[in-house]
């Protein structure tokens, strides 16, 4: 099993469209997925229709067992027409009892031990994060195997990537403490890019000549996210076969390849 954290401490980079998308793509090509909504904005949650609840809350404060707080995706909610899922997808909701969390919890391994119960039964985790540090994103950092960070191609959006990648290191030194390995940057992902712009081609040159291989492919801002955000599905179900859900699939492949090393 391995645990993907979606960070970057700027908001509005497509964090958690990215992390709904990557979820719902890795369950289509047969993967058995969690998405853990832990952002008290409880958008993840939102983004499938659902009512933000205090799942992950209850789980980790209130002692909930994993049967009541997760949420089970219908299949249909993500399939692409005349295709099955070969995997399974589930959503720990969240809300603004998130924020309480980190009052309750004191112990570095606590949200590690508790997902890494779910070993036999799932391929991944997938965790969304907020953009305000706090120490439930170190407690993430503990149990995370690697990390992508989306970002725009501006100027404080770079800004939030370099305070995620500081914050990394410390987690990783937490980690170190409790003999665990540490955290892999698995991709630093240009979203909403416009290649029309001066500013994000300059950037994006930027971005890969401090990081090189590690910047994925950009994904280009299209209406079409926005327009299958309403209708509570990822894109690639919402307007299979378009550009946009191209570049989404783009991204699931890419991620597939880092985090499994499969074939691309
Ligand atoms: N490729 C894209 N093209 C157009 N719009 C996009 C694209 N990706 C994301 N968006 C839109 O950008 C907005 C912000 O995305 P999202 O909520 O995923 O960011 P976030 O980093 O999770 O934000 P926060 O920091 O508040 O949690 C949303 O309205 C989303 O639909
Ligand atoms: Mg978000």
């Amino acid at each position: 099993m391995k645990v993907i954290t979606l960070s970057n401490e700027k908001g509005g980079v497509g964090k958690t469209t990215m992390s709904v998308h990557l979820a719902a793509g890795l369950a289509i090509k047969g993967y058995r997925v969690l998405l853990v909504d832990a952002d008290p904005q409880g958008h993840a949650t939102l983004l499938f229709g659902l009512p933000k609840e205090p799942g992950l809350h209850d789980l980790l404060v209130k002692g909930a067992p994993f049967q009541k707080v997760l949420k089970v995706i219908p299949p249909e909610q993500i399939e692409i027409p005349g295709e099955t899922v070969g995997g399974r997808l589930f959503l720990l909701p969240g809300n603004l009892l998130t924020r309480e969390i980190s009052r309750e919890l004191t112990d570095l391994r606590t949200i590690r031990d508790k997902f890494r119960q779910l070993e036999s039964a799932l391929d991944v985790i997938v965790f969304d994060t907020s953009p305000t540090p706090s120490p439930l994103h170190a407690w993430i950092g503990v149990a995370t195997d690697g990390v992508v960070i989306p970002t725009l191609c501006e100027m404080l959006a770079f800004d939030g990537v370099r305070e995620s990648l500081l914050h990394r290191e410390v987690f990783v030194k937490h980690k170190q403490s409790l003999n665990l390995p540490g955290i892999e940057l698995w991709g630093i992902v240009p979203t909403r890019f416009k290649s029309q712009t001066l500013e994000h081609p300059d950037m994006l040159e930027q971005l890969k000549a401090a990081f090189g291989d590690v910047v994925w492919t950009p994904i280009p801002d299209r209406i079409l996210w926005t327009e299958a955000a309403r209708a509570y599905r990822p894109v690639f179900s919402y307007a299979p076969g378009t550009t946009a859900a191209k570049d989404a699939w783009k991204m699931v492949n890419r991620t597939e390849e880092v985090v499994f090393n499969a074939a691309p």
